[in-house]
């Protein structure tokens, strides 16, 4: 990547640190983690994701497992291109970089999806994984944990993430935290050597709401 892809503006960097990393150190840095990359259902945040770099990598690699695991069954491909998805996170100050970074993580998925399940592909999974990145992909400002307008601006709101879990079958579970809650529950986890990250952590923290429906129509819980 040349730096004139690492940079979009001069405003930009001063007022936002917005610079991009390249290609060749994400990779590097995600190997260093690789183990977890490569765990289908491994939730990654990114609190300052800019367009995706590191998240498109980390779905690039989960995915690649979902083939090899799962190419001969479309039905379980699905799903488990979902849940790989579904567990994926991150925030950023700039609405442009949300939605490139939610438009980028689609693409990569739909592209996976359609050379596995060719003509078992449907529509309303698609809405699902584009309701899902709605919510994973948060516009926010990660040091003050407030949702933010079009400016950049705290407004109110606090950021709130779903945590995605299959139950039964193809039921997916949908828990709705404040971002100041998981960060709460991380610390308490890390005193008692366990991890909100972790998806066998016993304890789940103060959840704001839950909602359990087919994987294919979380959206209709908005
Ligand atoms: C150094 S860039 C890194 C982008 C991306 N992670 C990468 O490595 O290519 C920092 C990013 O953080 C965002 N940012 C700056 N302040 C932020 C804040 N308080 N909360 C969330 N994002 C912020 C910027 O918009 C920018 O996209």
């Amino acid at each position: 990547m040349t730096l004139s892809k690492q940079i979009k503006s001069k405003n930009r960097v001063q007022e936002y640190g917005e610079v991009f990393t390249n290609e060749r150190e994400v990779k590097a840095m995600c190997d260093l983690v690789k183990e977890e990359t490569e765990r289908i259902d491994s939730r990654f945040l990114e609190p300052a994701c800019g367009d995706g770099n590191f998240l498109v990598e980390i779905l690039n690699r989960k995915l690649d497992v979902v083939k090899k695991k799962y190419k001969k069954s479309p039905l379980d491909y699905e799903k488990n291109a979902v849940l790989a998805i579904s567990s994926i996170y991150g925030v950023d100050i700039l609405i442009d970089n949300v939605l490139a970074c939610r438009k980028r993580l689609f693409n990569i998925w739909d592209k996976a999806y359609k050379s596995v399940c060719k003509n078992d592909c449907n529509d309303q999974t698609r809405d699902a994984v584009k309701f899902i990145l709605e919510k994973n992909i948060v516009c926010g400002n990660a040091l003050t944990l407030c949702c933010v307008d079009e400016n950049g601006k705290d407004t109110d709101k606090p950021i709130v993430f779903s945590e995605w879990a299959f139950i039964t079958g193809s039921m997916l579970q949908r828990s709705d935290y404040t971002f100041a809650e998981l960060l709460a529950k991380d610390e308490y986890d890390t005193k008692t050597q366990t991890s909100f990250l972790d998806n066998n952590a016993d304890s789940e923290g103060v959840f704001l709401k839950k909602y359990v429906s087919h994987y294919r129509r979380v959206q209709e819980n908005g």
